[in-house]
């Protein structure tokens, strides 16, 4: 993460609560960084983390008692779990294990730990960690699944060397990447008093009214962008072809099926929009005819004429008054050198590009990975789960569009 993107912590109150991983050993570490950029941390151990890591370690380096999983009257006569569940201005969990998210999900409040989580009116920021395999098990993803839903926000888990020696998704990220995630935080506003369009999910082309030409986009990584561009503070119209998703809050969502529908939303409310975000796997063609009526299977041989869709970011980025507009680029091979042609031929500021068609990014799964290109510049955005990859990705648009307004 680059240094420009840390900001102050600077008199924001962080309660840091600890889950039995084996990464709650670098948790001083942690709490150091934060202390760095200006936290006041407090931290709460759960039941057996003291296993992983000193108390006395964390209390020497945040410089307070350490609040420990039992409710005793002895404790809640100093700082009990309501004190601090309204003191802190956001409750970060790191690490966060498998069992200790599936009982947030639960919202169980059976130790400090857990009592303060429910009892918070804190925005929760959860750093998992754990066994690539635990990770990967549907009840976990589900679980994150729920807990994004209610506005929980992640940070990673990173991919790599594990301390139970295999490798995969589920490490806990680094705790400088954690400090300066967490700073983000509370920078709600690096798109405030912007509008942003999003197009998202598939379009459907229909050869007749039961049967039609569509593709695998699930619609997730639109969702996701959306979502996070509500976080960031934009006001989000989201056109979207037919998904299973259910509208981000807080967005405005136009459901289309066809790309002749949605080139039609798009442009009856492009003009108010300052970014345009084109994260929908339009169909380049459809059927040049549709029959009214279900296509009987009388004849040996049909062949279905197809005629070219409008390319909507295209025509959207040639407009008089373009708004900041962002391509998405899938690609099987060759993915940069693609994307920077189709930066160039439909004039864009900036092309999301990543690698569709092995098992592990793309179409339909959780994670993803990205390369952020500009005329001048490549940012890579590691594998990380949409969500994640999502507001990272909002951040770096963010910043490509200040610096774009500074320059004009
Ligand atoms: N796009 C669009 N309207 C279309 C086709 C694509 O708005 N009719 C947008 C997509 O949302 C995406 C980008 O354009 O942001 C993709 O660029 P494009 O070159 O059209 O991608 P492909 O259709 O995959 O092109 P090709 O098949 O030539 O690789």
């Amino acid at each position: 993460m680059a240094d420009e993107d840390i900001k102050s912590l600077t008199s924001k109150r962080v309660l840091l609560g600890v889950s039995a991983g084996i990464a709650a050993y670098k948790t001083p570490d942690l709490v150091r960084r934060l202390a760095e950029l200006g936290a006041d941390v407090r931290v709460i151990l759960s039941k057996n983390s003291e296993q992983f890591v000193a108390p006395l370690a964390l209390q020497a380096v945040s410089g307070h008692a350490v609040h420990n999983h039992a409710m005793t009257a002895e404790s809640e006569s100093g700082m009990g779990h309501i004190d601090l569940a309204r003191w802190a201005d956001v409750v970060l969990i790191a690490p966060a294990t498998a069992n200790f998210i599936a009982r947030l999900c639960q919202g169980a409040a059976d130790e400090l730990l857990t009592t303060v989580c429910v009892a918070t009116a804190a925005p929760l920021v959860i750093a998992p960690a754990m066994n690539q395999q635990m990770w990967q098990n549907q009840a976990t993803q589900d679980n994150v699944a729920t807990l994004i839903q209610r506005g929980v926000r992640m940070l990673g888990p990173d991919s790599g060397e594990q301390a139970c020696g295999e490798v995969g998704p589920g490490r806990m990220m680094q705790p400088e990447d954690i400090a300066a995630g967490l700073s983000q935080s509370f920078e709600h506003s690096s798109l405030t008093g912007t509008s942003v369009m999003i197009t998202a999910g598939p379009t459907w082309e229909a050869l007749d009214p039961v049967r039609g030409l569509t593709n695998h986009s699930s619609g997730l990584m639109g969702y996701a962008i959306a979502q996070a561009a509500v976080e960031a503070g934009a006001s989000v119209t989201l056109v979207s072809g037919p998904t299973n998703l259910e509208a981000p809050q807080g967005t405005q969502c136009v459901d289309v099926i066809s790309a002749l529908q949605m080139h039609a939303a798009v442009m009856a409310d492009i003009d108010r929009q300052d970014i345009f975000i084109a994260v929908a796997a339009v169909a380049d063609y459809r059927p040049q005819l549709e029959e009214l009526k279900k296509i009987k299977k009388n004849a040996e041989k049909v062949s279905i004429g197809l005629i070219r869709n409008p390319d909507i970011l295209a025509e959207v980025a040639r407009l008089p008054k373009a708004p900041f507009c962002v391509g998405f680029a899938a690609e099987t091979h060759d993915v940069e050198q693609y994307a920077r042609a189709k930066l160039k031929a439909k004039k864009l500021q900036l092309v999301a590009a990543n690698h569709v068609g092995g098992d592990e990014t793309g179409f339909g799964v959780a994670d993803n990975a990205i390369s952020l290109i500009s005329s001048d510049s490549v940012t890579e955005l590691p594998k990380q789960n949409k969500h994640a990859l999502a507001r990272a990705l909002i951040v770096e648009i963010a910043q490509h569009y200040q610096a774009s307004n500074n320059n004009l």
